[in-house]
């Protein structure tokens, strides 16, 4: 065997060898032994009672969408959430890409370890959430909730249904109707957009012809936005006074070529609603690619079925071995004292 060929035989088994200890040190790093929930995260009465008292009805708070596989940019807003004075974070959906436990686990370790910035976040269920085992609901709560903060209610309602149908309509209108009398304001958070949009070079996705359930409501009460993501942009349009905001840069590839990673900060105050948006100043490391895929999907593929971890680790050591023997300096013979008849070319 060459040397050339050995040192790639070893490079080989060594880098299998390393994903797989890094796969492992990232899932269990990120994996948490007390339940899925996390205090201040997600659609749950406790997250409601982590907002700050008071009676004021001035208030910030920042919206984030789709920040799916980037923990970095995600990591980045919400520092930026923190220091702008955002009193709490609504995410329009597509927490993570791909709804596996690993994605869940390694969202909710990037929110723990925010430490001071991790702000009471509540989140609408996004398409890519969805999963028939019902992990948002296990680590996000309820895709139906509301709460109330300061005067303002907040619905946030599933409108992922097939051809953009709002399986949460009901939802809105009931939860609207039993605080009537009682709110200033009404903010509604879904996933998709309500109007019509198209990504780069894609169609025009009908959202509102879809939507008919939603402007219903919108025509029928006072609500002053509605807040959504699903387009990896932004995108802002009102209907009547209704705000319709799409913000869905929190990290995910990016629809538009002129899109950027943002969140979007709303003040409620007496003299109304205003709303601003906020470029994101961090992008996503090497290593938060790297960290993002060897958790979420390496580890995964490779220790999902023992059968393959056992496989794949034998042939990384087999390779390492096979490369360090052929690689390894041959001991050589001691040269032979001055004198000495020399064996080769010894004869009759
Ligand atoms: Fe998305």
């Amino acid at each position: 065997m060459t040397r050339k060929r050995s040192i790639g035989f070893f490079a080989i088994g060594l880098g299998l060898l390393l994903a797989l200890s890094v796969s492992l040190v990232a899932v269990h790093g990120s994996s948490h032994r007390g339940g899925a929930r996390r205090e201040g995260l997600g659609n749950f009465e406790e997250t409601v009672g982590a907002l700050p008292r008071g009676d004021g009805k001035s208030f910030r708070f920042a919206v984030l969408g789709d920040p799916e596989e980037a923990p970095a940019v995600f990591r980045g807003l919400m520092h930026q959430a923190f220091d702008l004075g955002a009193a709490f974070v609504l995410i329009t959906g597509d927490v993570v890409d791909r709804p596996t436990r690993e994605a869940y686990e390694f969202f909710s370790y990037q929110y723990r370890a925010l430490g001071p910035a991790a702000l009471p976040t509540f989140a609408a269920i996004g398409n890519h959430d969805i999963c028939p085992e019902r992990l948002f609901q296990e680590y996000l709560g309820p895709e139906e909730f509301h709460f109330l903060h300061r005067g303002s209610l907040f619905i946030f309602a599933d409108n992922n249904g097939p051809e953009g149908c709002t399986p949460g309509a009901r939802y809105i209108r009931e939860t609207i109707a039993r605080y009537r009398g009682q709110t200033e304001h009404v903010f509604i958070v879904l996933h998709k957009p309500i109007f019509d949009f198209s990504r780069a070079g894609g169609e025009l996705q009908n959202s509102r012809e879809n939507s008919l359930e939603l402007y219903q409501i919108l025509d029928a009460e006072k609500v002053d936005a509605v807040l959504a993501a699903h387009f990896h942009g932004y995108l802002r349009e009102m209907y009547k006074d209704t705000l319709l905001l799409v913000t869905g840069g929190a990290g995910s590839k990016l629809h538009a070529p002129d899109a950027f990673f943002h969140m979007v900060l709303v003040d409620v105050g007496p003299d109304g609603i205003h709303d601003r948006i906020v470029r994101a100043e961090a992008g996503n490391s090497i290593w938060d690619r790297v960290s993002y895929r060897l958790a979420v999907k390496v580890h995964p593929f490779l220790f999902g079925a023992p059968h393959r971890a056992l496989a794949v680790l034998l042939a990384a050591a087999a390779l390492v071995v096979i490369g360090l023997g052929a690689v390894a300096p041959r001991r050589s013979r001691p040269a032979a004292p001055a004198g000495a008849p020399s064996v080769a070319g010894a004869g009759w």
